[in-house]
């Protein structure tokens, strides 16, 4: 019996324009590692490695991961008030509130790390319901579309209602992805009451034509396509822009250097612009020195980075090992 599980998940992206609640993609580079102890002592208890990059409330009841894991271990049959306890420890590879899915990476690096101390092997869809749960301690809502690329990696679309349809796509190895992350905070459930509650029906149809649109963008790996639609939401974003008053220049800075479309992620503050990359023309390094260049105009404090799409999704952590939850394949390892 282990007495110690560890796992990891990548931060990913959402919405990408009409995709709201519905589409997100797992990015290269940033993630999330929980490790899950058995204790003697009962309950499920939480804490943060000061080693990460960020540190939040550890009380256990409303905390995302241990929302993800208590629902991963009531699935399997073990009862954390009789069977033993549970201990997570978070180590944070990038801050809440950033729009690049923190949350989501945590409450599933804490089901998979759950999952595999336990011994135990979740249908797809118990994991799913595991970590549409943790991700709904921190939003208020269920929805799905950081949890589930960041389980599985790739972009994923699904119904929010009903995250076990879904649809998902992987490689886009040409894609190079820019995001620029303001030092800002913006909280899901804040920025979700903003939202219009109902919308007219013509707005709906117009809404439905933009994301089949985008998802034929996606299914063809059309870059330049993915741009466009990923701009074209007129529902989410003009209710939320007040929230991210550096949204039009840092996207016009970043189309003007080259990129194929730039908009805001989940709920922000970050700001993602994606590119094309090619042997003889990439234009990444010209779209980064455009949103460095932007952000200093502005005065905004943070910092531009440069990421991939992640195929994998989530990891579990063993010894030397990387096990992808998704394949059972053997992967490099994630930076911690
Ligand atoms: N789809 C969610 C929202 C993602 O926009 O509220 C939160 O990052």
């Amino acid at each position: 019996m282990k007495k110690v599980a560890r796992a990891w998940a990548p931060a990913s992206l959402s919405n990408l324009g009409p995709g709201f609640d519905a589409l997100g993609a797992a990015i290269s580079g940033l993630g999330d590692t929980v490790s899950v102890e058995r204790t003697s002592r009962l309950g499920i208890t939480v804490d943060f490695d000061p080693l990460g990059v960020w540190m939040g409330p550890t009380d256990a009841p409303s905390n995302t991961a241990a929302v993800a894991a208590r629902h991963v271990a009531s699935a399997s049959g073990f009862d954390w008030n009789t069977d033993g306890g549970l201990h997570l420890t978070i180590r944070k590879g990038l801050a809440a509130g950033t729009g690049l899915g923190s949350s989501a990476a945590s409450a599933v690096s804490a089901a998979v790390a759950t999952e595999a101390l336990l011994g135990v092997q979740l249908s797809e869809k118990d994991m799913i319901a595991a970590v549409v749960a943790g991700e709904g301690a921190t939003s208020g809502q269920g929805h799905a579309d950081n949890v589930l690329p960041s389980l599985m990696g790739g972009f994923v679309l699904m119904r929010s209602a009903h995250p076990t349809d879904f649809l998902r796509t992987e490689g886009w190895e040409e894609l190079s992805l820019l995001i620029a992350l303001p030092d800002a905070e913006v909280l899901t459930r804040e920025a979700r009451k903003a939202l219009p509650t109902t919308i007219p029906l013509s707005r709906a149809v117009d809404h439905a034509a933009r994301l089949a649109l985008m998802v034929a963008a996606l299914e063809g790996k059309d870059v330049a396509g993915l741009g466009t639609w990923m701009m074209s939401d007129d529902i989410v974003i003009p209710a939320r822009r007040h929230l991210w008053p550096w949204l039009d220049d840092l996207a016009g800075a970043a189309l003007g250097a080259g990129a194929a479309g730039c908009t805001i992620s989940g709920s922000g503050p970050a700001v993602v612009a994606c590119c094309r990359q090619h042997d003889n023309d990439d234009p990444q390094m010209a779209i980064r020195k455009a949103l460095e260049h932007q952000m200093e105009r502005a005065g905004l404090k943070g910092s531009v980075s440069m990421h991939h799409i992640d195929n994998h999704g989530a990891l579990l952590l063993d010894g030397d090992q990387a096990i992808s939850w998704r394949t059972g394949k053997r992967l490099p390892k994630p930076n911690p």
